[in-house]
């Protein structure tokens, strides 16, 4: 790192339950390039999120402790002076800042310092540019995106949605996007600023000048990371998969297995694919059910306890010393285990275009514990928003310089 762009850094091994976050790396990439110490640190495999560990919170695949590093200053002061100027935060008398406003004070300060400086910015999908599992329609982020593109700044967006290198899938998502850069005539060098990483870091792709994403060549921007073998990634989504199943029997979830390429989901069972011997039948319609039968019976508290034990599970199976880069996460209404994380997305698009961690901004919508935004924390600044408008908001601000 010291000093030097495109810091790609990896915790290994994870140095469990010692408490030593991110201190302990024993080695990083940079640029593809071994060097023997950096500013942050990745690490390939997930964290320890279930307490086990001491000293540091955790995170779905890295770990987040005292020494997490800063990237950049943060504009505190300024970012507090124009919150308390429109909240009159400082005229309360007996209600403390919230969770909520802290969190807004934080992403103020990071843009305020982030938005002279910024080359490339990495947005999250569901929840962040369009409602989870819904396409993209906001006009508003679809036009602040074209300027940023416009004015040399790259734009990718980094999501777990994995379809391999089926270019329609992506293009069904942003259509909207992509059709507003066509009705406003964005030139091709613009466009050719716009990314897509899908499957978290498995699949880049750009997008060119009749408007339509084509795959980065994989020698371009692959060797950024060590190379892991596709046996211990398919020995990962064998355990994830059978401890997934057996989760979702045990909480009696309305819910199947879709397994891909690089990635098992536990996604709701669509309408009419009943199980027979599904213990279960609470229906959100059924009002006979008393409790906390919404979401179609993908009960979030129970996703969140899923995701910690299948973390658990991995790590206990496949031992310390297995180096296949995952994640595990809650989505909200599905939960997933992929090969690669939000991490290794960002790092790799850093050390494609050369840029050091304080050029870079990623905004996502989950940075909780069993979040899989949180991992791109630990190579790039990050703001943390809570539904696309927030992101159309940090969006207009940015491009205040
Ligand atoms: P993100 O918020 O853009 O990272 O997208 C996360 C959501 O993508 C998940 O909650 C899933 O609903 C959806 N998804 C679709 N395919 C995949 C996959 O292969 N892995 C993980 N999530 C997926
Ligand atoms: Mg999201």
């Amino acid at each position: 790192g010291g000093g030097s762009r495109g810091v790609f850094t990896f915790l290994s091994p994870l140095h469990r339950g010692s408490g030593s976050s991110l201190g302990g790396y024993s080695h990083s990439y940079n640029n593809g390039h071994v060097s023997s110490s950096s500013p942050s640190g990745v690490d390939r495999r997930e964290g320890d999120t279930d307490g086990r560990g001491s000293g540091s919170a955790s995170c779905g695949s890295c770990r987040l402790g005292g020494d997490m590093p800063f990237f950049t200053k943060l504009k505190l002061v300024e970012a507090f002076k124009r919150i308390d100027a429109s909240i009159g935060l400082t005229k309360r008398k007996v209600v403390p800042p919230s969770f909520h406003e802290c969190r807004t004070l934080l992403n103020l300060a990071q843009i305020l310092e982030s938005r002279s400086h910024l080359r490339l910015i990495t947005m999250d999908g569901d929840e962040t540019l369009y409602p989870d599992g819904a396409n993209f329609t906001d006009l508003r982020i679809a036009k602040k995106i074209a300027a940023l593109l416009q004015r040399g700044t790259k734009v990718a967006v980094v999501t777990a949605a994995g379809y391999g290198y089926e270019v329609q899938r992506y293009h069904e998502r942003l259509a909207v996007l992509f059709e507003y850069f066509r009705e406003n005539h964005i030139s091709s060098e613009a466009l050719g600023n716009f990314y897509l990483m899908g499957g978290e870091s498995n699949y880049l792709m750009q997008l060119g000048p009749s408007f339509t994403l084509a795959p980065v060549p994989e020698d371009r921007w692959t060797f950024f990371r060590p190379r892991c073998c596709p046996i211990d990634s398919q020995r990962l989504l064998d355990v994830a998969e059978e401890a997934l199943r057996r989760l979702s029997e045990d909480f009696k979830l309305r819910a199947c297995i879709l397994r891909k390429e690089r990635a098992v989901g536990l996604i709701r069972r669509p309408p009419g694919l009943k199980k027979a011997d599904h213990a279960n039948g609470a229906y959100d319609e059924d009002e006979s059910i008393f409790g906390c039968m919404h979401s179609g019976g993908m009960h979030r508290e129970n996703l969140e306890e899923i995701v910690m034990r299948v973390r658990r599970i991995i790590r206990d199976e496949l031992g310390p010393h297995m180096d296949v880069p995952w994640s595990a996460f809650n989505g909200g209404k599905d939960v997933w285990v992929d090969i690669g994380n939000k991490a290794e997305g960002v790092a790799m698009l850093q050390g494609l275009f050369q840029l050091s961690p304080k050029e870079c901004l990623h905004v996502g919508d989950q940075f909780g514990a069993s979040g899989n935004d949180l991992a791109a924390r630990v190579c790039s600044p990050t703001v943390w928003i809570s539904n696309p408008q927030e992101t159309a908001a940090v969006l207009h601000e940015l491009l205040l310089v």
